[in-house]
């Protein structure tokens, strides 16, 4: 647990800012008397201090001086009542962060998750821990991981397209996270989400009486998103009137919140998401072009799940241990036909219906293998409906193509083989054996029929 200390002499908000804290599981104290203070962070620690700027001010540089010598780990916010002008040229010589009083308190949550997810991050995410949660090792994929790793250090706008649940949020997450920008803030807006009128003040922010309700000012999520990276998913259901004004936001790094007649310096990159076809939005005029060509300056297209079947085993691998662990289970794979019936589907959901997928396995398993009773109902239907499709009444035309089908050696072959796995489990040399073929005349088969067969 983070452990804070509020370091203020209005009792009144320091109270307020104690009762947040604690509601937000961290472990906070109040100082009201500052003399106390140097003792205090010396004998115990902490992790971050607010304090008020006039506190520090009394005690001059002494006190920066000491912090910034002593307690090289311990992050600061300051408090500003006044001149803020002077107080953020303080904060950023001293490299603290700053909030203006009296505290707004979503403000302090978004400044403390900035603080401590950076720390975090400073331990967790590197390369190597992109190559192993970025499942997958299809061509297309590593194309795409390689892309990023080019990419995510130039600063240009971006955009992701590709079906729901492709991983396109996983994406521009890995993007930021490995970008000159991780150390700022990362601020996901769905574009679809959110009503067109709330989504406007949400994005830009707002004056004190700029609309009935408006009674403090707002930042917008542009404005806090300043020096880091603002992902907008669903950017084909932004409205006309909001992708005008967000091409302001990216052809002259300014904005200006409702109510205000002062445009504000932002310096944000803009990752973008949708599964439309945005060059159709464009034919029929509900997408700007000028928008698109800003936004897609760098294009990556994720495919969907059924046109790189080769990663499916790796996901299944990954999210099997992932829900092992939640579930606190011990599986160690799923059994040759569950694999088949997996490896056969075509996912209109992608990864994340695989996934789901998994995690209903992995609750309903009572073995160390997966079963085909363990996946959810509608995918066992799905096999159900096969074999129901085997013995349907066909007309006329079908009972042709099931013929001419029958009649050829080609599918009869793939047929055979298949058979065999399915009774052999992934034993090669067995079923090499079974089907009276040397093990590379079964290996050549299976490439040249593009059969969906696990390595032994
Ligand atoms: N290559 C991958 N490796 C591991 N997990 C992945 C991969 N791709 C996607 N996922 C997981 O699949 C789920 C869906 O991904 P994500 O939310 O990024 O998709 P999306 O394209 O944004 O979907 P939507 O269009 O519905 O918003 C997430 O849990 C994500 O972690
Ligand atoms: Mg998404």
């Amino acid at each position: 647990m983070k452990k804070i200390l509020i370091v203020t002499q209005n009792n009144e908000e320091a109270i307020i800012i104690n009762n947040f804290l604690q509601k937000n599981k961290y472990s906070s104290y109040i100082l009201l008397d500052v003399s106390e203070l140097i003792n205090r962070v010396k004998s115990e620690k902490f992790d971050l201090l607010i304090i008020d700027l006039d506190l520090i001010k009394e005690y001059e540089l002494n006190l920066v001086k000491f912090f910034k010598e002593e307690f090289t780990d311990l992050k600061i916010i300051v408090m500003v009542r006044d001149k803020i002008d002077e107080a953020i040229e303080i904060a950023d010589k001293n490299n603290f962060y700053y909030i203006q009083s009296p505290i707004n308190l979503n403000e302090l949550q978004f400044i403390l998750n900035k603080i401590f997810e950076k720390l975090e991050k400073q331990k967790i995410y590197n390369l190597e821990y992109f190559e192993n949660k970025f499942i997958g090792k299809s061509e297309k994929i590593i194309k795409i991981k390689n892309l990023i790793k080019k990419i995510a250090k130039n600063d240009s706008n971006i955009l992701i397209t590709g079906e729901t649940g492709t991983g396109k949020e996983l994406v521009a997450r890995a993007i930021y996270e490995l970008s000159n920008r991780s150390s700022a803030a990362f601020i996901t807006v769905n574009c679809a989400a959110i009503p067109e009128n709330l989504l406007e003040s949400e994005l830009f922010g707002y004056k004190k009486g700029a609309f009935t309700g408006a009674t403090a000012d707002k930042k917008g999520l542009i404005e806090l998103a300043d020096d880091g990276t603002l992902f907008l998913d669903e950017i084909g259901d932004l409205s006309l009137n909001l992708q005008a004004k967000l091409l302001r936001v990216i052809e002259y790094k300014e904005l200006r919140s409702l109510g205000e007649e002062k445009l504000k310096k932002v310096n944000v990159r803009i990752i973008a998401a949708t599964n439309q076809d945005l060059k159709q939005l464009i034919k029929e005029k509900k997408f700007r072009e000028d928008l698109f060509f800003r936004l897609n300056v760098i294009q990556i297209n994720i495919p969907p799940l059924r046109e790189r079947k080769d990663d499916i085993p790796l996901l299944i691998r990954f999210f099997i241990e992932k829900y092992n662990i939640i579930n606190k289970k011990n599986i160690i794979g799923i059994d040759q036909k569950t694999r088949c019936i997996l490896m056969h589907y075509d996912y209109p959901g992608n990864i994340r219906e695989l996934e789901n997928i998994i995690q209903h396995a992995v609750i309903f398993s009572e073995d160390e293998m997966i079963k085909v009773e363990d996946l959810p109902q509608n995918i066992q239907n799905l096999s159900l409906f096969e074999k129901l499709e085997e013995h349907r009444e066909d007309t006329e035309e079908d009972k042709k193509t099931i013929e001419d089908k029958e009649l050829n050696l080609a599918e009869i072959e793939k047929k055979i083989i298949l058979k065999a796995f399915a009774r052999y489990g992934n034993n090669h040399t067995k079923v090499a054996r079974i089907l009276g073929i040397s093990r590379s005349t079964l290996w050549r088969k299976i490439k040249e029929y593009n059969l969906q067969i696990e390595n032994e």
